[in-house]
């Protein structure tokens, strides 16, 4: 079987169109803009990269934008200063700090410091316990992407067996948490795998939808899949490779080349979930503002 390769990228282009769509009415209807305010501490170069492809995004649908640089010797109590003249500012209708922060930075307090009606990054504590009772407000990005490729590709969800791999409160928990609930792209049986699970492969040979977050390239090989499984690879990391320009390539955590043999279809790394996870930022940031307009 050779597998069906998974666009990310013309799936997010057509969230982009809704999104864009969205908030031309918006404008129409409220006569003001949704706006998103990144907040960018240290020089980590991904972050950067990450952060210039938001307001890109933003800019390109018609979402307002701003980022909010600061190097690496900020406080915590600065950060969360920032924070709070975020939450009171009523031009700004989400907030998203890039994470990872500067190790001497609490970045759980830093979280829960953002207004839970702002945190468009669905981390906060009351977003993330909404999520688990049923009742999401706003999910973090990337497992929605998720959800969202797997609907646009008719994978029938309900009932499916689906594998997680990774726990992580960004992509594993809450995808997890989306997966469960009753509902479109949703009603599966989820298994959730980490690094405590005992034989990894036996749990992923059975999954019909195999989800990889953890951030290993090769984690999951050939023979820990099912034939005509669904593989979605979330993981991204770089592997040096003196053939590039830059000296590295993007992989994912899946042995891509393997596993598009044996799946009936397959997300490759990039341009796979990394787009969809820009889409869905500006789905929650225009919800934002939806919101704050309702109150
Ligand atoms: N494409 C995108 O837009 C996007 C967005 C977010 C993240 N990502 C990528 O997705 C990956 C995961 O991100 P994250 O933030 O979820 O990472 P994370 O916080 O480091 O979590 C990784 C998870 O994977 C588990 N894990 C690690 N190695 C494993 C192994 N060999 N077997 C089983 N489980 C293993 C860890 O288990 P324990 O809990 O037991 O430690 C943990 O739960 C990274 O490559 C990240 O760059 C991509």
């Amino acid at each position: 079987m050779t597998a069906r390769i998974i666009d990310g990228k013309q799936v997010a282009s057509a969230v982009h169109d809704e999104v864009a769509a969205g908030v031309a009415e918006f404008k129409k209807k409220h006569d003001a803009v949704p706006g998103l305010t990144v907040v960018l501490i240290g020089d980590d170069p991904a972050s950067h990269s990450y952060v210039k492809g938001k307001e890109r995004a933003c800019e390109k649908v018609g979402i307002r934008t701003e980022t909010i640089r600061h190097d690496s010797s900020i406080t915590q109590k600065a950060l969360i200063e920032i924070v709070e003249g975020l939450n009171a500012d009523p031009q700004v209708n989400g907030i998203l700090v890039q994470l990872p922060l500067p190790d001497h930075l609490d970045g759980d307090a830093v979280i829960h410091a953002i207004d839970p009606m702002k945190d468009v990054d669905g981390l906060h504590p009351e977003n993330a316990g909404l999520l688990m009772l049923g009742q999401p407000r706003f999910a973090p990005a990337t497992p929605l992407g998720v959800q969202r490729m797997l609907v646009e590709q008719n994978v029938d969800m309900k009932g499916a067996k689906v594998v997680i791999v990774g726990r992580s409160k960004l992509v594993g928990m809450p995808l997890t948490a989306l997966l469960l609930q009753k509902g479109v792209g949703a009603n599966s049986t989820v298994t959730v795998c980490h690094t405590g699970t005992k034989d990894i492969g036996a749990e992923t040979r059975r999954a019909d939808v195999l989800i990889a977050a953890t951030g290993y390239p090769g984690t999951i090989t050939t023979d820990m899949i099912k034939p005509g499984a669904v593989i979605i690879d979330v993981g991204v990391s770089r592997v040096d490779d003196a053939t590039r320009k830059r000296g590295y390539r993007l992989t994912g955590d899946v042995d891509f080349e393997g596993a598009s043999e044996v799946a009936s279809a397959i997300t490759p790394v990039p341009g796979g979930v990394g787009p969809m996870t820009i889409s869905m930022l500006l789905v929650n940031v225009l919800h934002a503002a939806e919101l704050a307009v309702s109150n």
